[in-house]
């Protein structure tokens, strides 16, 4: 899908205290893999919980375009017939990935080491997006690309009729990039390694395991060296998707700001590679209890309860710790606004390049809120302003991203006047039930 329709705006006013239970959806990373994986296994794979966001249904509709048989039983309940590793047919027209750039970057990696020629687009803010930090690794392998200035969508890419293993150290924490290389290594002979210095969301690597791949990952000077066997034949299997700890992040960080609130956000990933906002949010000062910890679908969870916290402290945020909580950066600005003091977030500027300048719409949104806030390429710093002390009452652009939209949704749920945004349409790609969930605690959002 290359457009969300029309805009659409959206007021959340200062609502009373939250209660319930915030059962999020699916994990869009894990759900995004199912898929893939799925259609390069031979035979059925199961999948339950699926994520049915918008930039999941534009892969599940790639796949088909490759010549997978992806069927949807019911509410999260799927199927995929998968070709094999190598057995993608090229597909009769473009391949079209909406908003998503786990998507796009993902399928790449699954079509290079296949001879095919696919051309890629997505909707505008996708074609505003690096594809360099993918295409330069897949080259290795033997593919070529055809893309517009600066390596942007629309792009072709031809993949290699022979491909060579490739050996590859990561230029970027990605697990984007590291994913894709790890595709495009499943149809290369020999052995394809990557190697990571800091540690990115792991899923890839623990579903190739499940599939049956032959995969191992040594911690060693160099950071971590993975290393995949290619050609393996992968097994079907019965995945069952786990909740989506970023989309979890909404509902928590809106309980930690609105005065009285108690709730219980269940099954929440305590994966490290996902975890650190929790972290963050726990040296603040944020009452959230983690209660029965478990496994499902092959991730640690755990229930939150999150209540009120009128006393939280901003803290300095170690860079190292951006990988694990790379796309909380804007929900955790809005908390940070009603701490106390400077939330300093440093190494940050990968958030530049995600589905919109994260860094600059923050900054001008809660500027507009009333909050003072200091930046530079690689560094977001918020003013905290204390319990209930956000001015609020503008209207803030969302640049068509959808964590942008629930950030400032969730500012207003405790500032003094309500916030807007000018368009909530992409919470679609990631959140279908946000506005429905967040209602359903107490909030007052409303359609513009
Ligand atoms: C994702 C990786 C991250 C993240 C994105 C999902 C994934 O991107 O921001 O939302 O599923 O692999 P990068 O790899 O660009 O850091």
């Amino acid at each position: 899908m290359s457009g969300h329709g029309d805009a659409q705006p959206m007021t959340s006013a200062k609502c009373g205290p939250l209660r319930g239970t915030a059962a999020v959806p699916g994990d869009k990373s894990i759900s995004h893999r199912a898929l893939l994986f799925g259609a390069m296994a031979v035979g059925e794979t199961k999948i339950t919980g699926l994520l049915e966001g918008q930039d999941v249904l534009d892969t599940a509709r790639a796949m088909r375009a490759f010549g997978a048989e992806v069927v949807q039983h019911g509410a999260g309940d799927w199927s995929v017939h998968g070709v094999g590793v190598g057995g993608f047919s090229e597909p009769a027209d473009v391949i079209d990935c909406g908003n998503s750039g786990t998507g796009v970057r993902l399928i790449m990696g699954c079509m290079a080491t296949t001879a095919m020629t696919v051309t890629f687009t997505g909707d505008a803010s996708l074609r505003k997006r690096p594809m360099a930090r993918v295409t330069d690794p897949l080259a290795l392998f033997g593919a070529q690309s055809y893309g517009r200035k600066g390596g942007r969508l629309p792009m072709t890419v031809v993949g290699a009729a022979n491909p060579v293993p490739v050996r590859y150290a990561l230029p970027v924490a990605s697990a984007q990039v590291k994913s894709a290389v790890l595709l495009a290594g499943l149809n290369a002979p020999g052995e394809t390694v990557v190697i990571e210095r800091e540690p990115t969301r792991d899923h890839s690597e623990r579903m190739l395991l499940g599939f049956g791949a032959d995969l191992s990952v040594e911690q060693t000077a160099e950071g971590h060296v993975i290393t995949l066997k290619g050609r393996p034949e992968l097994r079907p299997q019965t995945v069952a998707v786990p909740r989506d700890p970023s989309s979890a992040a909404f509902p928590t960080c809106a309980a930690l700001i609105v005065e009285g609130s108690d709730i219980t956000v269940p099954g929440v990933s305590q994966n490290l590679t996902r975890n650190g906002l929790y972290i963050t949010l726990a040296e603040m000062g944020a009452e959230i209890a983690f209660l029965n910890p478990r496994t499902e679908g092959g991730e640690p969870v755990a229930d939150l309860r999150v209540r009120f916290s009128d006393n939280m402290q901003g803290i300095e945020v170690p860079p190292e710790r951006a990988p694990s909580m790379i796309d909380e950066y804007p929900i955790l600005s809005v908390v940070a606004a009603f701490a106390t003091g400077r939330t300093v977030m440093r190494g940050v500027k990968e958030l530049r390049v995600k589905e919109s300048d994260r860094i600059d719409a923050m900054a001008r949104g809660l500027e507009a809120c009333g909050v003072t806030i200091e930046e530079d390429e690689d560094t977001l710093i918020v003013h905290g302003m204390g319990a209930g002390g956000m001015p609020g009452g503008a209207v803030c652009a969302t640049h068509l991203d959808h964590r942008i939209a629930m950030s400032f949704l969730i500012a207003g749920m405790a500032a003094k006047a309500a916030v807007s945004v000018d368009d909530a349409s992409p919470i679609v790609t990631s959140f279908p039930i946000f506005e429905d969930l967040m209602n359903g605690l107490g909030a007052a959002i409303r359609r513009g």
